[in-house]
């Protein structure tokens, strides 16, 4: 099923900003109007139609985002990433200023290029979305895979593409303008005139972003299966479905099942739009880029009735922003697991008990949604589990996001029980001079953990006792050198997540941890990767990523930052703070964006020294997808019973 899901418009009242829109018979938007797919050409005709603005630049570049930069805890690792992390490697202000004077034609040139430089951090957590040229994912009827086949690996064209594309349905289909369904199962034999896996290495360096780690990014360059949500999805992958609408058409040579002759064959890619509706080049402006009543943020301490999400604000968030799961592409039905699920299943985990009892499985998409309702399916699945005998568990985090922090750790302790005690990481925030106003300002203004995510009674002291919310735990702040760097950070403090645990939680593990294993296409970021990091360092559980580049490393864990603040969470904090006005706070943004960033670091249990998004760890097993399980759980899940347990 395809599901479009269009932001909510909440314009109208909204400071009017404004281009001097031509109003004629060639406004290039008008084409593309009222429809969900068109030709990329077309939409990025509309989007380079408003020209380039200085005041905006300044605006968005100078006052908004060099300052939130200020923030951001990894800025200092970037002027040189330690192996094998060394890609993401960068000079961040120097990249700002280059920014800052180039000379583009178009707005869409500009917030591109910065988009671009932002994504190419490789940190999910660190992103600039521009809603206005962010609103199109580009659709290539030609999603690729890594498989195994006779023994040897290649890429190839997905074999269930004919199930996968018909599901976007006609106005999707009637659009492509070659016979695209004798494509299934094609051998890929170059792309641009590139090695396949060299094309793909090129596509994770310069689209895929998200990731630190390049074999992570080259797992998301291809298909695979998800939860959306609640439901089974197949990613179209970085190669076939990238932001935006840069591209008309890819030219590959390929080889069709059952033929060995050598063909080139130019696919084109069909932009579909994924932002709010609009019927020509002032309403695409006014709708998609103006910044709306959400953009920026609001000052807590008089909108205590207006967060009526109150209880969710204060839950600290670590999740990426996967543009392709707006309008996700279900997995063709018979593809998804047969088996019924056991335990609960109203969210984003699904869980089942394989044939013979001996196994079950949690396929855990997410760890957003429904904060308790996550930890009841935990607690049933489990029980299930324990009713049926079953003995050994696999967990299966394949593109799981991320999510709410605290879900991760509760996790972590519910199967390894409260004997373990906090089972958390050190965390700290970095010791700018905003920040430390920010801490001196809420406690003078007596504020607490309700409204902020600053005040202290947020966190623990390491020995497990809560802050006080006026203690001052970022003045004095702790100097750190990094890359030879003189950098300000908090006190070290740990998380506070047993403080929102519902369920009762066992003193021990309900499995044998040495029976727990973990599977995933390590596409597993934020949330997701300090669980899985704290599994593996603290209960040695056996990791096994499945598919990547042969005989290239691919991390399990894919973004380990810590929690992230929206651009409406710091502007927030900051007027909650009543700062607004310090020389030092970032601007309202007066276009429609969201520059993102990671706000807290988690420190290695490991050697606690290093940040963990910093420190290489290896999946004990890695295994290539094959025809049976690139795009099948179920099937995969079966493997890993028999390959895993023994
Ligand atoms: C934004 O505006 C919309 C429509 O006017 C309204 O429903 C919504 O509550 C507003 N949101 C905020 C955060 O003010
Ligand atoms: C540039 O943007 C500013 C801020 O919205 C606006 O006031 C100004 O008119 C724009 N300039 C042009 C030439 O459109
Ligand atoms: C936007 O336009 C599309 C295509 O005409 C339509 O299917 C959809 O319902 C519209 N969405 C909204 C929110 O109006
Ligand atoms: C960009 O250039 C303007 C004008 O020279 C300057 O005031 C501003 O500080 C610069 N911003 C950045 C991020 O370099
Ligand atoms: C390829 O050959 C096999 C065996 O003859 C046949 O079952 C299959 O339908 C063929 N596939 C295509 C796409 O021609
Ligand atoms: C597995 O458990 C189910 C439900 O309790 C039972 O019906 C089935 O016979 C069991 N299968 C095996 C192989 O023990
Ligand atoms: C979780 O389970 C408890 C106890 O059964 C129930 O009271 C509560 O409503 C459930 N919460 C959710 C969100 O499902
Ligand atoms: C934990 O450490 C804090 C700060 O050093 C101290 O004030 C508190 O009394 C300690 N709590 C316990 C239970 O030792």
């Amino acid at each position: 099923m395809f599901r479009p899901q269009f932001l909510l418009s909440a314009l109208a009242a909204f400071a009017p900003l404004s281009f001097a829109v031509k109003r004629s018979a060639g406004d290039p938007c008008v084409v593309i109007a009222g429809k969900v797919f068109v030709r990329p050409a077309d939409a990025l005709a509309c989007m380079k139609s408003f020209p380039f603005n200085e005041t905006l630049r300044q605006n968005v570049l100078t006052n908004n985002i060099a300052r939130v930069f200020d923030f951001y805890t990894f800025e200092d690792y970037y002027l040189e990433s330690p192996p094998p992390f060394q890609e993401s490697t960068a000079n961040i202000r120097a990249g700002l200023a280059k920014i800052n004077t180039t000379k583009y034609a178009t707005d869409y040139d500009f917030n591109i290029d910065l988009y671009n430089f932002i994504t190419q951090l490789n940190d999910g957590h660190t992103r600039w979305f521009p809603n206005c040229y962010t609103s199109f994912q580009n659709l290539l009827p030609a999603p690729i895979v890594s498989l195994e086949v006779n023994g040897v690996q290649g890429v190839y064209i997905v074999p269930d593409l004919v199930d996968l594309v018909s599901l976007l349905g006609p106005d999707y289909t009637d659009l492509i303008t070659i016979d695209w369904q004798r494509l299934a199962g094609a051998k890929v034999v170059s792309v641009e005139g590139q090695d396949p896996y060299a094309y793909v290495d090129f596509i994770a360096k310069t689209v895929s972003g998200n990731y630190l780690d390049h074999g992570v990014r080259v797992n998301s360059v291809f298909s695979s299966y998800r939860l959306s949500g609640s439901a089974y999805s197949q990613r179209f992958g970085d190669f076939a479905g990238p932001t935006g609408a840069a591209q008309n058409s890819l030219t590959m040579k390929l080889t069709t099942v059952n033929s060995t002759k050598v063909e080139s064959v130019t696919i084109p890619y069909i932009a579909s739009f994924l932002g709010v509706n609009f019927t020509d080049q002032a309403s695409f402006w006014a709708n998609n880029c103006v910044a709306t009543n959400a953009t920026n943020g609001v000052d807590l301490k008089q909108s205590a009735g207006l967060t009526s999400n109150a209880f969710k604000r204060k839950q600290p968030m670590a999740n990426i922003i996967d543009k392709s799961t707006s309008s996700a592409v279900g997995l063709p039905s018979q593809f998804e697991p047969t088996l019924p699920t056991v335990g609960g299943d109203q969210g984003v985990m699904k869980s089942y008990i394989l044939p013979g009892n001996k196994t079950g499985v949690m396929f855990i998409g997410s760890f957003e949604g429904d904060f308790d309702g996550f930890q009841n399916d935990t607690q049933s699945a489990i029980a299930a589990f324990k009713a049926a005998g079953v003995t050994q568990l696999l967990i299966d985090l394949s593109n799981n996001g991320g999510g709410f922090v605290c879900l991760g750790q509760f996790l972590h302790q519910y199967l390894a029980g409260t004997r373990i005690g906090y089972p958390g990481f050190q965390s700290t925030v970095r010791g700018n001079e905003l920040a430390r106003k920010i801490v001196a300002s809420d406690i003078a203004l007596g504020l607490t953990d309700a409204v902020t995510f600053y005040t202290a009674d947020n966190y623990a002291f390491l020995n497990g006792t809560q802050m006080p919310a006026d203690y001052n735990y970022i003045t004095p702040d702790v100097p750190i050198v990094i890359n030879g760097r003189a950098d300000a950070t908090s006190q070290r403090f740990h998380d506070t997540c047993g403080l929102s645990f519902t369920v009762d939680m066992p003193e021990n593990p309900p499995f044998d941890l040495k029976n727990v294993a973990i599977v995933s296409n390590g596409n597993c970021a934020s949330t997701c990767a300090m669980f899985s990091t704290l599994m593996n360092e603290r209960e040695q559980t056996k990791i096994a990523v499945f598919g990547g580049k042969p005989f290239e490393n691919v991390e399990f864990k894919g973004m380990a930052g810590n929690q992230v603040l929206e651009w409406f969470d710091i502007d927030s904090e900051i007027k909650t703070a009543n700062l607004k006005d310090d020389p030092l706070a970032p601007a309202d943004l007066l276009v429609s964006g969201d520059f993102r960033h990671n706000w807290r670091t988690a420190w290695s249990f490991f050697n606690e020294k290093e940040p963990i998004a910093y420190v290489s760890e290896l999946p004990k097993y890695r295994f290539p997808y094959t025809l049976d399980t690139y795009n099948n759980p179920q099937n995969l899940w079966l493997f890993a019973e028999k390959t895993l347990f023994t």
